[in-house]
């Protein structure tokens, strides 16, 4: 096993993204850009990572050290290229040695699997690699100039003739080389090119000028598509989504309408799972087997049990654990609770910061007042309670097993075992009062109308 390092590139603010989030931050399915090509490089088991941020992105040091614990940092002050940008990650790699892999933070579908075959042409005789690509328009990209199966040169858009902006084959930006190697040949980049830049791509040509041999490898135009601007991004999104229901389904879900499914990076989906249209994942959703999530429904931060039914229309939110069996239904809102196993909230009702028994039922229009304006409270529901619509269950409070709710009511007290719980203003039945009304109300009508 050869030693890696990653070195991800994230120093641009990425000025057509017109943000105040440095670009590498904007997401693609409830994931930063740089967590996706963090989360990629981190399935190579790295030694050590490297994130090249630009000044003032502290926010990026803690994305990066989300996804990587232990990750490095190091500040490129001032961009003059993507050499120079690599340049700034050797204090950090010192006495590194092994194969040093860059990364771009605005790569965002990057795949392990490609990352693999490029680190695969790494041998004695081929210290450095790039990874390609065939363009369907190759404008803008630096085009790989080829002698067989090895590469001599990288030439940039700006650069090219207009022989050389013939060529398909375009250079993804990511590259492997021989730590060795790379500080060799670092300090001989120059900036004498179109854009008055340090180009990591000149290293090919630098090497080759040392005798040393590039190797090419290929990966898919779509995984190495970049993020310039916000309409490349949402680009990127729906590639993102179309190779996740894609997964998905191949998974063992059933997806009635894929296209509008949205998933997040994390998402986990059993088998047997039926996921009808419109139906929005944010992140940290697992969903077990034989789920039924229906139509209209956002789920986040939740954990879905076997046999659940959820929706139409509901929402699951952060920490809300769905047990096996339960039923959340339509106009549901569920925050921070556990539902117990075969437990059902059918309609209307929001539970948060609660925990509802097994076999509990969960009447329409119940809430759990769990806010004062000032602090959350609990509610603890015991097992086989029945709570009776529209009732308002002011936190905090516990009630035991096999309680029944009257519906309407607004309990502030608990409630122990197999009790009934009822407040309720007095009924009062007037016989005839509504003939009466209907009758005074129709002669009124009548006089104003006569004016
Ligand atoms: C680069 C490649 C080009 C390739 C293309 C693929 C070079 C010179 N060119 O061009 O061959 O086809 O990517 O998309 O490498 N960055 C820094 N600091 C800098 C400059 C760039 O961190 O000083 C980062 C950017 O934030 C970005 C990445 O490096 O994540 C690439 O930079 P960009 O300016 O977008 O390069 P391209 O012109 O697209
Ligand atoms: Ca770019």
């Amino acid at each position: 096993m050869i030693n890696i390092a990653l070195v991800v590139l994230a120093a641009g603010m990425g000025t057509r993204m017109k943000s105040a989030l440095p670009k590498v931050l904007h997401k693609v399915a409830s994931r930063s850009m740089l967590g996706h090509a963090l989360s990629a490089g981190a399935a190579l088991q790295p030694k050590t990572t490297v994130v090249i941020h630009g000044p003032d992105m502290a926010a990026v040091q803690k994305e990066a050290t989300y996804f990587i614990s232990d990750c490095k940092f190091a500040e490129q002050k001032e961009r003059r290229g993507t050499g120079h940008a690599v340049s700034m990650a050797q204090e950090a790699l010192q006495g590194f040695k092994g194969v040093v892999l860059v990364l771009y933070g605005d790569v965002p579908l990057i795949q392990t699997e490609s990352l693999k075959l490029l680190l695969a042409k790494i041998d004695a005789e081929h210290p450095m690699a790039v990874l390609g690509f065939e363009a369907a328009n190759p404008t803008g990209y630096g085009r790989l100039i080829t002698s067989g199966s090895n590469i001599l040169a990288i030439r940039e858009e700006l650069d090219t003739s207009p022989d050389e902006k013939r060529i398909n084959l375009c250079n993804s930006g990511i590259i492997a080389i021989d730590a060795q190697l790379l500080w060799q040949l670092v300090p001989k980049l120059s900036d004498n090119n179109a854009k008055k830049e340090l180009y990591l791509t000149d290293l090919v040509e630098l090497a080759v000028a040392e005798n040393v041999s590039v190797a090419l490898a290929l990966c898919d135009e779509a995984e190495v598509a970049g993020v310039n601007d916000r309409q490349q991004l949402s680009g990127i999104e729906q590639q993102f989504q179309k190779r996740y229901r894609a997964k998905a389904m191949i998974g063992g879900a059933t997806l009635v309408d894929p296209t509008s499914v949205f998933f997040a990076a994390d998402t986990i989906i059993g088998q047997d799972v039926l996921i009808e249209p419109h139906v929005v994942f944010g992140p940290g959703v697992t969903v077990s087997d034989g789920v039924e999530i229906l139509a209209f429904s956002h789920i986040e931060g939740a954990t879905i049990g076997a046999g659940a039914r959820i929706g139409p229309y509901a929402r699951l939110r952060p920490g809300a654990e769905i047990g096996a069996c339960a039923h959340i239904g339509n106009f549901v809102e569920v925050k921070k609770s556990k539902i117990g196993t075969g437990a059902k909230a059918n309609h209307l009702t929001y539970i948060g910061d609660a925990i509802v028994g097994a076999g509990s039922n969960i009447g329409a229009g119940t809430i759990t007042c769990n806010y004062d304006g000032y602090e959350k409270h609990f509610t603890e529901i015991g097992e086989k309670v029945f709570v009776g619509s529209n009732t308002a269950l002011v936190a905090p409070l516990k009630i035991g097993n096999g309680v029944n709710i009257a519906a309407g009511s607004v309990v502030t007290a608990d409630v122990p075992e197999d009790a009934l719980a009822l407040s309720r203003a007095p009924l009062e039945i007037k016989a005839g009062w509504a003939k009466r009304y209907r009758a005074v109300k129709a002669v009124r009508k009548a006089e104003k109308s006569k004016v």
